[in-house]
């Protein structure tokens, strides 16, 4: 299986490199210094808190958790690997660069953060280094840090993604539903939050470090808190359980929320709807399509489930013109994923950094941009009951349209959202999260 993802690897390679050698030419740097990262110390501690590498980095090599060391990368030369693999007792250095990328690099070891620097030091001509406030100083000032020019550029072109992107995704994934097969089952067997959190862990193989974001584990009405990550130990009846959690294959994410009901009730009967929704919505992701239009259509159908469900007495129109659905559905349709669970330039219009920023009164929405073959995104719709949001329209005028004894049977169950990875095609899209659900069968 590995053949394949090297394979993949090499034709990545070559199209990041011919990315960044346009990028370099068109902003007149000569050379971009990427540099990995370092751990953030605790404050006062001589502990770290947990590593994140730079995005940037791990786009050009499956490393995610290789600190202090850096790529260049030139108009035309092989790109430079700068390794940091130090002499130390304390910590287990990084192991001998292997498998099938090393080759691809002009590989220098370094056994210091010095011979980092020294490795850096001969370049000529204009550079520019993309790094965050770890990098050390004598590093910082070898070029220009972060210029906007060149990083907004790299970002535009990093929401089409390659082939070998795809295809890491596509193991994220398959590595995510094992988790939320083992949550799935840990919850009908009554586990509490913090035992789902670690069955779902051990199923993925992966601890929660090295997870793309902190699990969302929700019993009951917790699922109204959107990004809710307590882990409770004991719990209370457990009816509904909501679970937004991913897993990560060469630094690359998957990002996946399904919800369930223990009983053949009501909120079983809003969650089939919402399911269904969200795979109507996802029909409609094809290349070409404004994905600011497909969150204002997907407002428009969950209006329409609340309305199926009795909880809203007007039409869905009337719903998202009088902005109700502000309180059921308070966050985006959806957001790029790659490098980063929330990667990066979904509010840019072009590559030199204009920004199309979200509607007004949908400020959450991360994505505005049009959906190409390549892009890979999110699509995940939710409705909650949130005391604070449904206490403020209730006040309202708007709030006359509620059905506020159906409200209150739905609260003590929180809220449903379903989340997928979708890549669009070049005719329509390859849902990767549900091809994974569906291979488990
Ligand atoms: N897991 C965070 C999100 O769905 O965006
Ligand atoms: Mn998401
Ligand atoms: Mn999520």
């Amino acid at each position: 299986m590995n053949d394949r993802i090297a394979e993949l690897y090499l034709t990545h390679h070559a199209s990041l490199h011919a990315r960044h050698a346009e990028a370099l030419t068109t902003t007149e740097y000569d050379w971009l210094i990427v540099y990995s990262g370092k751990s953030h110390p605790v404050f006062l501690d001589d502990s770290f808190c947990p590593f994140r590498a730079n995005p940037h980095f791990k786009t050009w090599v499956p490393l995610p958790d290789h600190q202090g060391g850096a790529i260049v990368v030139g108009r035309s030369d092989t790109p430079r690997l700068v390794y940091l693999q130090p002499e130390d007792y304390w910590h287990s250095p990084p192991a001998d660069p292997e498998g099938y990328w090393p080759a691809q690099f002009d590989l220098r070891i370094a056994r210091s953060e010095q011979q980092v620097r020294d490795a850096l030091s001969d370049l000529p001509g204009r550079i520019a280094l993309i790094a965050d406030h770890t990098v050390p100083a004598d590093i910082a000032s070898l070029g220009e840090l972060n210029p906007p020019a060149l990083i907004n550029l790299l970002h535009f072109a990093r929401a089409t993604k390659t082939e070998y992107e795809v295809e890491c995704m596509r193991r994220a994934n398959a590595i995510a539903v094992q988790g939320h097969r083992a949550a799935e089952k840990a919850f009908r067997s009554g586990a509490s939050e913090f035992e789902i959190h670690m069955d779902y862990c051990r199923a993925c193989g992966q601890d929660p470090d090295q997870l793309p974001y902190g699990n969302i584990v929700a019993l009951n009405g917790h699922g109204a808190v959107l990004h809710y990550c307590e882990y409770q130990h004991d719990h209370d009846s457990p009816q509904a359980f909501l679970i937004d959690a991913g897993a990560a294959f060469n630094g690359y994410a998957a990002d996946i929320t399904r919800t369930y009901c223990t009983a053949d009730n009501f909120f079983a009967a809003l969650i089939d709807s919402l399911d269904r929704t969200q795979q109507t919505i996802c029909e409609r992701a094809k290349p070409g399509v404004d994905y600011v239009d497909l969150h204002l259509e997907a407002n428009t159908l969950l209006a329409a489930v609340l309305i199926e469900h009795g909880v809203l007495g007007c039409s869905a129109e009337t719903a998202v013109e009088l902005g109700i659905m502000a309180t059921f559905f308070p966050h985006g349709l959806g957001h790029y994923i790659g490098a980063q669970v929330h990667d990066v330039g979904g509010h840019q219009a072009t590559p030199e950094g204009t920004q199309r920023p979200p509607p007004d009164d949908h400020p959450f929405l991360r994505l505005t941009r049009t959906l190409q073959p390549g892009t890979v995104c999110t699509i995940e719709p939710g409705l909650y009951f949130i005391d604070m949001l449904l206490q403020q329209l209730r006040a309202s005028d708007a709030g006359k349209q509620v059905a506020w004894d159906r409200v209150a049977d739905f609260r003590p169950f929180g809220g449903a959202r379903v989340e997928d990875d979708i890549h669009i095609t070049a005719t329509g899209h390859e849902n990767l999260t549900r091809a994974q659900f569906a291979a488990l069968q």
